[in-house]
């Protein structure tokens, strides 16, 4: 038994040596020296914590390290230190900093399938785009497609209506939703409602967070060809033809109509007249000067967008609509809102009602401090990084990890950090935090392009939902346990009853 023992950890450590191949030098373990950290095996660091830990109990281990450890501490992964910041005051430092703006090692592991779209490309190609897809998420624009939302939204509260009083798993709703949001307001395409199209991206899109959240955590997958010679390699590859086919599927529907020229006069289900959406610009663009943005170029922002737009979004509503579920007194005082916004009526959601919501922002807030969708953001430092304080330099070459999941719940910014509190979100509240003690869109320069689109859609959805019915959560909140992949989830999924208001 412990010879086999003895086999497995040779084979994990080598194999996360290969995968890794940068051995850190004397100056890098010196300043690393200064770093707290729990205790290490030799050469394989805490690596251990990746087997040992089950994953739906890694991010509560990790916080406990943080209280243990203080808000700087250090982890080895074989031979790759990682420094685990939870101040806000460090945070500044580095998601303010123009030069640490690199994406960490673990990212690697979703190159297959995003390539060098704006969630991991660098230096100046993400500089470039940056710039570029911007202009794409103006305001006027989103303004164009709050039909879009609205019409959306509509269909859900339908669904949701057939299923009222039935115990359902609230996510496989909203996903879907938001799915057909992101494919007819950024790309222009719409999948008429449930179709098996999306469905299969959906369930594809699932399975792939998955593998990738186990593939981060087995370094010694890392290597491409080792990983593919395993199960869930032959799997995941598998998986992303699929999800290659549907991108590629919407950006040839699109550039068809467009070449047909019916675009123009083809209205989108939601009633209104054509609009020229993100894809629409990049075709043009493509268009205009291939050198520019080639169709693979178009292909790996489409794959970014798709995922991170409908993934992170449906994740915040589904856990909105959850902790609602548990909050009885906070959902009536939503509902008050909404009935002097609405009265009784059926309109659409407007952009002035948008503003009068403040209450349903603050529980928005909220959510999104409590189940930050992205739970972990990593860095690679090219340049050493001074965090101004006791002499802490973290040395170029070392992964910095920032996890808003733990720093949302550090009792120093939010006290009674597990109580669901939307008015820790009214003003003056705010104002006596320090800014980058909230980062569910990130920070600085490369934070998320993509707020003000989920900001208006988690709005407009949720209204729509709560205008209409009241929840009852089934699930406990002691048994949602996060799990730690791309994108934040309970290993116990959401379970409630929707039931009319009226
Ligand atoms: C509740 C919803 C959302 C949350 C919580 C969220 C959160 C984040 C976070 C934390 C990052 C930084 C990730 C990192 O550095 O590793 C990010 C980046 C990004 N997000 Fe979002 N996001 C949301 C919705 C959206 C939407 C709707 C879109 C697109 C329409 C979008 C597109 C992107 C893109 C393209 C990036 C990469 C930006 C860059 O590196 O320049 N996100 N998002």
């Amino acid at each position: 038994m412990i010879f086999e023992i003895l086999i497995v950890i040779f084979f994990i450590v080598l194999f996360t040596a290969a995968a890794i191949h940068e051995w850190p030098s004397t100056r890098t373990i010196k300043l690393l020296n200064k770093f707290n950290g729990p205790p290490t095996f030799p050469l394989l660091g805490n690596t251990l914590l990746s087997i040992t830990v089950k994953k739906e109990d890694l991010l509560l281990k990790v916080k406990d390290y943080c209280e243990e450890y203080g808000s700087a501490f250090k982890l080895w992964f074989a031979n790759s230190p990682y420094i685990i910041l939870n101040d806000a005051k460090y945070l500044e430092v580095l998601l303010n900093n123009n030069n640490h703006i690199e994406k960490g090692f673990m990212y690697r592991v979703l190159r297959n399938w995003l390539k060098e779209g704006l969630l991991i490309s660098s230096g100046s190609k993400w500089q470039y785009r940056r710039k570029l897809l911007i202009s794409t998420f103006h305001f006027k624009i989103l303004e164009g497609s709050l039909p879009i939302f609205n019409n959306n939204s509509q269909i859900l509260v339908k669904e949701l209506w057939k299923s009222s009083k039935k115990f359902i798993e609230i996510e496989s709703f909203i996903s879907r939703c938001s799915l057909d949001i992101i494919c007819e307001a950024a790309m222009g395409v719409s999948l008429n409602g449930l179709s098996d199209k999306g469905e299969e991206y959906l369930k594809a899109i699932r399975r792939i967070n998955n593998l990738i959240m186990i593939r981060m955590f087995s370094p010694w997958l890392y290597n491409e060809w080792i990983y593919s010679l395993t199960p869930n390699g032959r799997e995941y590859f598998k998986i992303l033809r699929t999800l290659h086919t549907f991108t590629k599927m919407i950006i040839t529907e699109r550039k068809e109509r467009k070449i047909s020229n019916s675009f123009t006069n083809q209205s989108t289900k939601a009633g209104k007249k054509n609009l020229r959406t993100f894809l629409d610009f990049l075709l043009e663009l493509n268009e205009t000067d291939p050198g520019i943005l080639t169709f693979d170029d178009i292909k790996e922002e489409v794959d970014t967008f798709m995922f991170e737009g409908y993934d992170t979004s449906s994740a915040a509503i589904s856990s909105a609509i959850f902790i609602l579920g548990h909050n009885p007194d906070i959902q009536e005082c939503l509902f008050e809102e909404l009935d002097e916004v609405f009265g009784d009526s059926d309109r659409e959601v407007t952009m002035e009602d948008l503003n009068r919501l403040s209450y349903l922002d603050r529980i928005i807030k909220e959510t999104l401090r409590l189940f930050p969708s992205v739970p972990c953001i990593i860095r690679k430092l090219y340049s050493d990084l001074d965090l101004g304080h006791e002499g802490y330099i973290i040395p170029a070459t070392t992964n910095v990890v920032v996890l808003p999941y733990t720093l949302h719940r550090n009792s120093k910014y939010y006290p009674n950090p597990e109580k669901f509190d939307p008015d820790r979100f009214l003003p003056e509240e705010v104002q006596k935090r320090h800014p980058f003690a909230y980062i569910p869109f990130s920070g600085g320069p490369r934070n998320c392009i993509g707020q003000k689109f989920a900001g208006i859609e988690m709005k407009v959805v949720l209204s729509s939902i709560f205008r209409k019915m009241r929840v009852l959560s089934f699930t406990k909140l002691n048994e949602v346990k996060p799990v730690p992949g791309i994108i934040l989830r309970s290993a116990t999924p959401y379970v409630v009853k929707l039931i009319p208001r009226k």
